[in-house]
């Protein structure tokens, strides 16, 4: 069993390629179809909200139908049986770890089955596709509606639950991430600094491989599962 009693697992698009979402920075994955600057921050919102707002309707449907796979499965197992704690945070939009059951998880860049209104800042449950003509339920307003997705140059959510697990772990698990957006990418060196022990599970040695104490590459449907009947 495991000596670990408090566990905090990091997940990043690499988690839910084998589920048939594309990955960002591989090679055909999204930031190679699209410029961040064009779709992904406040200002190209301001700017040209049509394209924005279609950018994410597209994710949203590619994301409609998907399942999650045995990586999502193995985590929710791991923290149904584990007998300490175990915070997932997830820089993925896509609801594929609560379907798969883990039920402590944090969307750090939101979630694109939900619309957030840029007027008020109320949030809904939203399935279809988002456009300007959209009224807010909330203050009635159009023209604010966009998902609720954090994009570059805001700050993620629930920034302070996470520092404070991070403080507290013994064991810090990065899985099908690249390591190259912060603030996600500098967890390791938290955990780190903090003593825990640190590992990477990815197809291939992320940016920041160097900074982890173990590492174990593969496909995340066949080493993540290995790696939670190895804890448990
Ligand atoms: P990336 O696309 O940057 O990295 C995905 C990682 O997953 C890469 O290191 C791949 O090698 C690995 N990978 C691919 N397929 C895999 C598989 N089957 N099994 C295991 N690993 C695999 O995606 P993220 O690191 O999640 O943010 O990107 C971080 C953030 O950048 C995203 O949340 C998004 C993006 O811009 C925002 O939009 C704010």
């Amino acid at each position: 069993m495991s000596a670990y009693k408090r566990i905090v697992v990091l997940t990043g698009a690499g988690l839910s390629a084998e589920s048939g979402l594309s990955t960002f920075r591989d090679k055909g994955g999204i930031w190679a179809k699209h410029r961040i600057e064009d779709v992904a921050t406040p200002e190209a919102f301001a700017r040209d909200p049509d394209k924005v707002l279609e950018f994410y309707n597209t994710r949203r449907k590619s994301a409609a139908g998907v399942k999650s796979n045995a990586a999502h499965e193995a985590l929710a197992r791991l923290e149904k049986e584990h007998p300490g704690e175990v915070l997932t945070v997830t820089q993925n939009i896509d609801p594929l770890h609560e379907m798969a059951g883990t039920r402590r998880l944090i969307h750090m860049h939101g979630e694109i089955l939900k619309k957030l209104c840029a007027h008020c800042g109320a949030k809904e449950a939203w399935e279809n596709d988002l456009s300007t003509e959209l009224v807010c339920h909330s203050c009635k307003k159009a023209g604010g509606m966009r998902p609720d997705v954090v994009w570059f140059g805001e700050m993620p959510y629930q920034m302070e639950e996470i520092a404070r697990a991070l403080g507290a772990c013994d064991l810090f698990i990065s899985i099908g991430t690249s390591g190259t957006v912060y603030p996600a990418a500098g967890f390791v060196m938290d955990a780190r600094g903090i003593g825990a022990h640190t590992v990477e599970l990815n197809l291939e040695p992320s940016e920041g491989a160097t900074l982890f104490a173990q590492a174990i590459h593969g496909k995340a449907t066949e080493i993540v599962p290995a790696f939670v009947d190895e804890l448990l």
